[in-house]
This record gives C-alpha cells, sequence and structure tokens, in this order.
C-alpha cells in the first residue's frame, strides 16, 4: 500500500462558521495508480490533496505512507516526505517570478541538491515533450496561462518522486495540449510507474487515470474502475454517463 487515508476528516473554522471540507474520508492507493478525483466546485477536491501531500493537515483520522503515519511525524520529517516523495502541479502554478523557465524547471532538483548534470537529459526531454524547449530563458509574467502551466508540469516531473499531485493540470489548456499533458501523464505513469492523484473537472483528462472516485460534500460518493481490457473510449462513456447520473441526483 502507498497511501491509506484513514477516516479522515477535515473541519475548517469553528461553530456556526465552520465548513466541513472532508467528512470521514477512508480510501486506500496503491503505487503505480492513476488516480483522477471529480466533483463539484467546493466539494473538497483540493483539500483532499493538500492532505495527502501534508500541505493541510486533516482534523481528525490518519494518513498512512507506507508504515508511517503522516499525523505523527514532526515539521523536519513532513519537509522530507514533500521533498523526497511528492511533486505538485499547483492549481495556480507557482511559478517564481524573477526565476527563468529553466531555472524554476531546476529548483526542486537544486533544493533536494541532485545534480543538475546527471539529470540534464531528463531536463531536456521533458521540456522537449512538453512544448517549451525554446521558452528556457524566458519569465514567467511572458508566458500565457498554457505555456506556464506546462513548465509547472515540467518542474514537477524532472524531479522524479514516487508520487505526482495534480490541481486541473490542464484546467488553462486548450484541447490539444490538454491531450498531450495526459499522455504525458500516462506515460510517467505506465513507463515509470509513477503514482498520480490528478483533480479535474474533464472527462477527456480524467479517461486517462485507471480509477475515478467522485467527491460530494466531502464525502466519497462512488468511484469507477478502468478495467484493464476496457479502451480510454469506453471508460470515457462510463464516466460521463456516471456525470450525468450524479447531476441527475440519481445516486
Ligand atoms: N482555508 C480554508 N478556510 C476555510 N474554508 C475553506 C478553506 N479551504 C477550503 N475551504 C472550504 O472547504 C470546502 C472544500 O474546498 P476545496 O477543497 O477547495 O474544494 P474543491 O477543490 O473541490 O473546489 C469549500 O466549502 C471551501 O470553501
Ligand atoms: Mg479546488
Amino acid at each position: 500500500m502507498l497511501l491509506k487515508i484513514d477516516k479522515v476528516s477535515k473541519i475548517y473554522g469553528e461553530g456556526d462558521n465552520s465548513v466541513i471540507a472532508l467528512d470521514n474520508i477512508s480510501l486506500d492507493f496503491n503505487a503505480g495508480e492513476f488516480v483522477a478525483v471529480m466533483g463539484s466546485s467546493g466539494s473538497g477536491k483540493t483539500t483532499l490533496l493538500n492532505c495527502i501531500s501534508s500541505i493541510d493537515k486533516p482534523t481528525k483520522g490518519n494518513i498512512y505512507f507506507g508504515e508511517r503515519n503522516l499525523l505523527k511525524m514532526n515539521d523536519d520529517e513532513l519537509s522530507e516526505y514533500r521533498a523526497k516523495h511528492i511533486s505538485f502541479i499547483f492549481q495556480n502554478y507557482n511559478l517564481i517570478t524573477n526565476l527563468s523557465v529553466y531555472e524554476n524547471i531546476i529548483l526542486p532538483l537544486q533544493i533536494l541538491g541532485k545534480s543538475i548534470k546527471e539529470n540534464q537529459n531528463n531536463i531536456e526531454k521533458v521540456m522537449e515533450e512538453l512544448g517549451i524547449s525554446k521558452l528556457k530563458s524566458k519569465f514567467p509574467n511572458q508566458l500565457s496561462g498554457g505555456q506556464q502551466q506546462r513548465v509547472a508540469t515540467a518542474r514537477a516531473i524532472a524531479n522524479s518522486t514516487d508520487i505526482l499531485i495534480a490541481d486541473e493540470p490542464t484546467g488553462a489548456l486548450d484541447s490539444s495540449n490538454s491531450e498531450n499533458l495526459m499522455k504525458l501523464f500516462k506515460d510517467l505513469n505506465k513507463k515509470l510507474g509513477l503514482s498520480i492523484f490528478m483533480v479535474t473537472h474533464d472527462p477527456l483528462a480524467a479517461k486517462f487515470s485507471s480509477k475515478v472516485i467522485y467527491l460530494s460534500d466531502g464525502k466519497v460518493i462512488d468511484i469507477l474502475m478502468k478495467y484493464k481490457n476496457e479502451s480510454e473510449y469506453e471508460f470515457l462513456e462510463k464516466i460521463i454517463e456516471k456525470q450525468k447520473s450524479i447531476d441527475e441526483g440519481v445516486i
């Protein structure tokens, strides 16, 4: 087991103003899974990702990374967990404005003290695959939203870790760039065994995953599995069908 989410609740605020963002969620994730999390705005998707990546702390429950309980780790242990095992792609990119594209991408490697030279081939390959090689010396404010998203993605995957966490990674991309990014995710998942947790609104992105988890009001209301012999197209049809029944209040 890679991650075990055990009866996790997250409550923001207190008393009359409190919001239950996660309501007693339990989920198990194996290494190598590609999981999509879907659900309407405010259903707790970002909170769930933030708890997994230890940016946020559950109010109740436990999260295990292998045998280790994130809630029992001290700040140093949590920083190490984040640095060594987790890559993020944030909803708002979080690029550093006074660093160039290339400097942004190599920053996590530098922070971890990893050799840029040894990782150079991988860095170049990732930039090539994301179509941002020519933007190397540009600064974030000279890029479009879609380009910034691709730089943030390159930064996350150039530093190879165990788990990629992405909050709406295709949110700012047009359909062809979205598809390229999802194909890259799928490739990283298949070839490197990278485990992926991705929040998305888009069934066309979710169809690349192997499991879709539906959240509503902080609860898991459904899980769709992609079977081995199922094509992406068949899985997409299931995802769209499920979305319809959720919207119509059938489940
Ligand atoms: N820092 C916060 N303080 C107070 N309420 C929050 C905070 N972050 C999220 N919430 C609330 O928790 C609920 C879930 O939010 P979020 O996880 O961001 O949902 P989603 O990503 O699915 O849109 C929402 O009602 C949101 O307003
Ligand atoms: Mg969100």
